[in-house]
């Protein structure tokens, strides 16, 4: 039955390998790991993959600005200058959907701006001043960010329904909307999975977490993920030098490689995965 199946590379080439050819589609994949075992980068790889599959990538970054996304992309072998950017926290619409939609920082405080605004011409009279205001990092705001982003790239015809063209969705990280409410990650997981989830979607999901809060900042994610790919490092006082791995916890509908890769990160190559 796998061969059935529609898969998106991750362009990692022994990871998909190791996936009989990739993710499947229209699944969510939460990459663990704490930082500076590469978890961005596998995002990099993933978007550059769907780009060069003609899959639009809808990409959230709330650690660094999309354009050192970019920068690091490329000297990871991974060009994505050919490709059109809109951020959505630009004031002008694009004329043509672009192939990637960024929500970074910005994005999401011009939706936070404007829900809020929203909230208050809606509330009446005296409950103007206690209208709710949404936080730039809130779940809210990301799912509305996310369904904008929907919007711009013309692949749902109608909210809520099934976009016509298969979408990447990155969102790096995860962790920065609960980094000051840990025991809500599971919800809050659970309400961005009900309200962005489409068929024709595929999630990369990254959450940050240190081995001493490993269960409520890894568990509230993974609890919604159909795949679960963990990356990690030696401890490195022991090791005295970066050793890092990669492991399939899980992929649904996938006879997956059960063993820990080493990973190495190659200037002009990315992720280079190689059984030890
Ligand atoms: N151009 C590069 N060449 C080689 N290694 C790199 C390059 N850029 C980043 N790295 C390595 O990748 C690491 C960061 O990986 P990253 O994906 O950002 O980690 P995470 O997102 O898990 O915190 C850096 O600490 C560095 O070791
Ligand atoms: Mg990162």
């Amino acid at each position: 039955m796998s061969s059935a199946i529609k898969r998106a590379p991750t362009g990692v080439a022994e990871l998909d390998r190791a996936l009989e050819g990739g993710v499947p589609q229209g699944s969510w994949i939460v990459v663990t790991g704490e930082p500076g075992v590469g978890k961005s980068i596998l995002c990099m790889h993933f978007a550059h993959a769907g780009l060069k599959a003609g899959d639009p990538v809808v990409y959230v970054t709330t650690e660094q600005e999309f354009k050192d996304v970019m920068e690091q992309a490329r000297q990871l072998g991974m060009d994505m200058s050919e490709f059109t950017v809109h951020s959505i926290a630009s004031r002008r619409q694009p004329e043509e959907p672009p192939h990637i939609v960024v929500i970074d920082i910005f994005g999401l405080l011009k939706v936070a701006r404007q829900l809020s605004e929203r909230a208050r011409a809606e509330a009446q009279g005296a409950d103007r001043e206690r209208a709710r205001k949404y936080a730039t990092l809130s779940i809210e705001t990301l799912i509305e960010a996310i369904n904008e982003a929907y919007d711009i790239l013309a692949v749902v015809s109608e909210r809520g329904r099934a976009p016509e063209r298969h979408v990447r969705l990155v969102i790096d990280s995860m962790s920065a909307f609960w980094a000051d409410k840990p025991a809500m990650a599971r919800k809050y997981s659970y309400q961005l999975k009900i309200a962005t989830h489409r068929d024709n979607v595929t999630a990369l999901l990254t959450s940050q977490y240190a081995p001493t809060t490993k269960m409520t900042f890894g568990f509230g994610l993974e609890h919604i993920a159909d795949g679960v790919v963990h990356m990690w490092m030696d401890d490195v006082e022991t090791a005295k030098e970066v050793r890092r791995w990669l492991i399939v916890k899980k992929m649904r509908m996938t006879n997956h490689a059960v063993r820990a890769f080493r990973v190495n990160i190659v200037p002009g190559r990315g992720l280079v995965l190689e059984t030890p």
